[in-house]
Order: structure tokens, then C-alpha cells, then sequence
């Protein structure tokens, strides 16, 4: 266990590093998921959590959100079904000064998140002890727990979370506890904006194709002896659409990652391969669908998993300063595939 310290004191969030239970977990089960945000579709005015706000910046037209003068730890359930249904509009938004959020603890962010959706227990993380379903990054100047790869020449790897499981996240809360005076941000790509970039007959023919998504090279990953080297559940291979419609706005996104999807179904190898490059490499290429969040102390970001890809950007190894971060993780539906009547 790492033992993290910020100057002269003692670190404030020492109770949430990183822990590696020897835990052994059985496979998920399949569960029915109620998305709040179709609660807030009813509303006269499915935005008024934001009434209160001192500011609201559109990071770009149609992607990502920063929001100041909200405090998240204090709205109702209402507000709650707001944020879920926003998240899904905007892809991403940026809460600011939430120390209040921070201050409740683990039990609150585990409360949190289960407002939103089953809480997934990530299969290789660190977690608080105690807290299996609060995820977990870390690194300081001696160790890092993070999937992070040294081979490559950019630490850029665009991903959706866990998108190898049968019941891929939602809406994901994700916040800082300790930050690099500079660098650590994170990149967000909206999905819905990357689909929207193709011509209608590419779109046509991917809402056609569904691709395999595994969590093998992750369990890999740990099993070589990095993150902590744990495998607490047997690592999952499913199969999901190309393109997914979100349940409650029924916008369509592109539904493929590097990280994580490894094969068009029912393609030959050299094709498969050839759309997957061609896909990937639109995600990383396109700073047009793209927002980069810059973190602040006190900041709580939250993104719909469903509909849009992300990266951390590790820039700061050189300094050799601590970014100590806690994700909850809600699971929602199997993904629907935009295409009515695709076999999955
Ligand atoms: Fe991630």
C-alpha cells in the first residue's frame, strides 16, 4: 500500500489508496436497468438543477459542459434524473468546487452512483478497502496502478470503460483527490459527433456490424505482475453493435474502442481490421469532436460512458507528482443496436 503524502502532512485522502484485495469474484449476472434520465424527460423544465448555477460554459457546441455554482452533493432525486438526463445530451460535464461531494466519503460516492445503475467492481483495480465498487487511479513519482503502457510512443488510448462487459457503464462520476500542479487531464471524444462525421452509406453499413469487446489483454495486464497484479473475476469477451442508440435520447454513436474492441463479427481479418484502424483512428485524430478537461482540486466530472470515449493523458511522470483519482461506475443496459432487429 502506497503511502502518499502532500508536503509536511499527512495525506487527506490516505483512507482511499489504492488496496488489492486477494477477493475472488463470481461472473456478473444480467440485471434490468432504469435509466433516471427518462424520469427527467417528463419534466416542464428538465434543466432546472442548473437555475442556481453562477456559470455554464458549452465547452463546444454540441459536447461537454462546465458548470460553477452547483453543488451535486445537495440535489434531490430530481436533480439527480436532471443530471442523468443532461450528461446524455451534453457527453460530458464539469463540476466545479464540489468539496462538499468530496467531504461525505465513500459510502456518499457509492450512494452516488448507485442512483444511477448497478455498481460495477472493476475485475484487476485498486479500490478503497472496503470499497471494491469505488475505482481507482493512481500513480506517484515511484508507482502507478493504472493500465498504462510504456511501449508506445503516446499515452493516448482511447477507450470506453469496461465495454467488454454484457451491461457496459452509463453515467460515470469521476473525480481528482489529488492532482499535478499541471497536467493529468483528460481527453473526452463525443461518439455521437465521430458517427455523425461519416457519409450516410458508412453509417448505413456500420449500424449493419456488431464487434467482439474483450477484457483479456486487461487481465493480462495484471497477471504479468502490474496494477497491482489481481484478477478478482475471470475476464469477459462480449459482443455489441457498432453503432448503439442511447436508450433515453435516442441518439445513435459509434460504439467501438481501441482499448477494448478487438473484432468486427463475421468480417474476414484483413477487413475487420481495416474498418477498426479506420474507426480508431478517426477517434483519435478528430480534435473537432473532442473536449480536454483541465482538473482543479474539488472538480467532479461526469460523462455517459454510452456515447462517448476518453483518454488520460500522462504528462506529468516527469515530476514525479501524485494524481489519485475515484471513479463509480453505475452499468447500464446492454447496449441497443441502433439497427432495429440486429442479432446480437
Ligand atoms: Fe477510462
Amino acid at each position: 500500500m502506497p503511502t502518499a503524502t502532500e508536503g509536511e502532512e499527512p495525506y487527506r485522502y490516505a483512507h482511499l489508496l489504492p488496496y488489492f484485495s486477494q477477493d475472488r469474484y463470481p461472473p456478473l449476472t444480467p440485471f434490468e436497468h432504469i435509466d433516471p434520465g427518462h424520469r427527467a424527460l417528463l419534466l416542464e423544465n428538465p434543466r432546472a438543477f442548473l437555475d442556481k448555477a453562477s456559470r455554464v460554459i458549452e465547452l463546444t457546441p454540441s459536447f461537454g459542459t462546465e458548470v460553477f455554482g452547483v453543488n451535486l452533493a445537495e440535489l434531490d432525486n430530481s436533480g439527480r434524473d436532471q443530471v442523468a438526463l443532461e450528461v446524455a445530451r451534453r457527453g460530458v460535464m464539469v463540476f466545479h468546487d464540489q468539496q462538499d461531494f468530496f467531504d461525505r466519503g465513500p459510502d456518499f460516492y457509492r450512494e452516488w452512483g448507485s442512483y444511477f445503475g448497478r455498481l460495477h467492481i472493476h475485475p484487476t483495480s485498486g479500490h478503497p478497502k472496503g470499497y471494491p465498487d469505488v475505482h481507482l487511479v493512481y500513480r506517484d513519482a515511484k508507482t502507478t496502478y493504472n493500465y498504462e503502457r510504456d511501449e508506445t510512443i503516446t499515452t493516448t488510448l482511447w477507450h470506453s470503460d469496461i465495454s467488454y462487459e454484457l451491461q457496459p457503464p452509463g453515467l460515470t462520476t469521476f473525480f481528482l483527490l489529488a492532482l499535478p500542479e499541471t497536467g493529468g487531464d483528460t481527453l473526452f471524444a463525443s461518439q455521437v459527433m465521430t458517427l455523425k462525421r461519416l457519409s450516410p452509406p458508412v453509417v448505413a453499413f456500420l449500424r449493419t456490424l456488431k464487434a467482439l469487446h474483450s477484457g483479456i489483454e486487461q487481465a493480462n495486464f495484471s497477471r504479468s505482475g502490474k496494477r497491482g497484479a489481481t484478477v478478482r473475476r475471470e475476464p469477459v469477451e462480449h459482443v455489441h453493435p457498432v453503432v448503439r442508440r442511447h436508450p433515453v435520447t435516442g441518439e445513435e454513436a459509434l460504439y467501438v474502442n481501441r482499448q477494448f474492441t478487438r473484432h468486427i463479427v463475421g468480417l474476414k481479418r484483413e477487413e475487420s481490421d481495416a474498418i477498426l484502424k479506420f474507426l480508431f483512428d478517426h477517434i483519435d485524430k478528430s480534435a473537432d469532436n473532442q473536449v480536454r478537461v483541465k482538473w482543479a482540486p474539488n472538480t467532479v466530472v461526469l460523462w455517459d460512458n454510452r456515447i462517448t470515449a476518453h483518454s488520460a493523458v500522462v504528462d506529468f511522470k516527469d515530476t514525479g507528482e501524485l494524481r489519485h483519482g475515484a471513479r463509480v461506475t453505475p452499468q447500464a443496459e446492454r447496449p441497443i443496436p441502433a439497427l432495429d432487429g440486429l442479432e446480437l
